[in-house]
């Protein structure tokens, strides 16, 4: 009888154990990062580093599963799927929030910085940081910026000059002003999902595109595309956002603790963005499934001067004195002789006359 109390009592213990253990599982919070790229990009690469800082930090209360290219949601639907719950995080590039705020158009005028540090500047700076709110009215909280790179053209002729795009079909993202980019040099622009990309070029859908190296190397655009024109003549930057309902359902030190993982992660992921510039840039020369066309700063200037007609179109939708402090992002200080030094070679980027320091 004494033998059965005791066997009853471990099982009862057992069970108390078990279930308070499940009840744990089951009230761990849970985020879902949803992304469209491949792991091995900046962005793959930081959502993963900030799900191994939560699981290091917080792992007893909080499981984030990361799922990479499109396998969840394409960017066209993540954000709507945010807003019902479905998804807590995502990043999508600065462009595919241009439909839901006119003022986030600046990060597509092409040639706008000369290089990713001048993004950064801007992004940094008072009006960069603005801009990281101007999600908040549609539910969403901006918790920073990720970079990738600057965009290259590709197709499967050179495009040398801005009259070979004429007549060709180009994939952009969902932003107008992307669309009047390949209006304005006579091409035709399609808005389609980057998880469209690979078959439409394969198939010859579609002529060419507009992508950073990590893009095109991760997705390997390079073996459809037989031409790759290093333009740097726009930007592919993230917005990593999270909705406003469930960033304030948290606990105060949750929340502090994510944002803290998140800061972390996303400095990590800018390193990797750093990087993969210089290796996937080698590695899709090196592959020699194409031809990467590098151009003069003669030439670089004629693609300038055919696409800044597109800023006009758009300043007063986007604000001249933002697209001003952007541009002026461009302006490094010497420190010595307190003058700012812009240090594009070809010096395109002045909407006013006084900007040239
Ligand atoms: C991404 O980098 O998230 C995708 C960019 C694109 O849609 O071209």
């Amino acid at each position: 009888m004494k033998k059965l109390m005791i066997i009853l009592a471990i099982c009862c213990t057992s069970i108390v154990i078990f279930s308070l253990n499940y009840q744990k599982q089951e009230s761990k919070i849970s985020i879902k990062f949803s992304h469209v790229v491949a792991e091995n990009t900046p962005k793959g690469k930081m959502a993963l580093r900030f799900k191994q800082l939560v699981e290091q930090r917080l792992g007893d209360q909080v499981q984030v599963d990361v799922f990479p290219n499109s396998q969840l949601f394409g960017d066209n639907k993540v954000l709507e799927a945010m807003l019902l719950g479905d998804v807590q995080i995502a990043a999508p590039t600065l462009s595919k929030f241009s439909r839901y705020t006119d003022k986030l158009q600046l990060y597509d005028l092409p040639f706008l910085f000369n290089d990713m540090a001048a993004a950064e500047r801007f992004q940094q700076g008072i009006h960069g940081q603005q801009l990281l709110q101007t999600m908040n009215e549609r539910g969403l909280v901006g918790l920073g910026y990720l970079h990738n790179g600057m965009k290259q053209l590709s197709a499967n002729t050179p495009l040398k000059t801005p009259s070979d795009v004429a007549g060709k079909k180009f994939r952009i993202m969902s932003s107008d002003v992307l669309h009047e980019q390949f209006i304005t040099l006579n091409g035709t622009p399609l808005k389609k999902q980057f998880s469209e990309v690979f078959t439409l070029l394969q198939t010859k859908a579609i002529d060419g595109c507009e992508n950073p190296w990590s893009n095109i190397y991760s997705k390997k655009f390079h073996e459809v595309q037989d031409y790759i024109t290093e333009s740097n003549h726009g930007l592919v930057d993230y917005m990593v956002v999270t909705s406003s309902e469930f960033w304030q359902s948290l606990d105060p030190n949750i929340r502090n603790e994510l944002k803290r993982a998140m800061d972390e992660a996303i400095l990590y992921g800018n390193q990797v963005a750093k990087q993969k510039v210089i290796s996937d840039r080698q590695a899709i020369i090196d592959s020699k499934r194409t031809t990467v066309i590098e151009l003069s700063d003669e030439e670089r200037q004629y693609w300038i001067t055919a696409m800044i007609p597109v800023w006009k179109k758009f300043e007063n939708d986007i604000g001249a004195d933002l697209i001003q402090a952007a541009v002026s992002s461009n302006l490094v200080v010497d420190q010595n002789s307190n003058r700012g030094i812009n240090n594009n070679a070809s010096n395109h980027s002045c909407i006013k006359d006084d900007c040239n320091g």
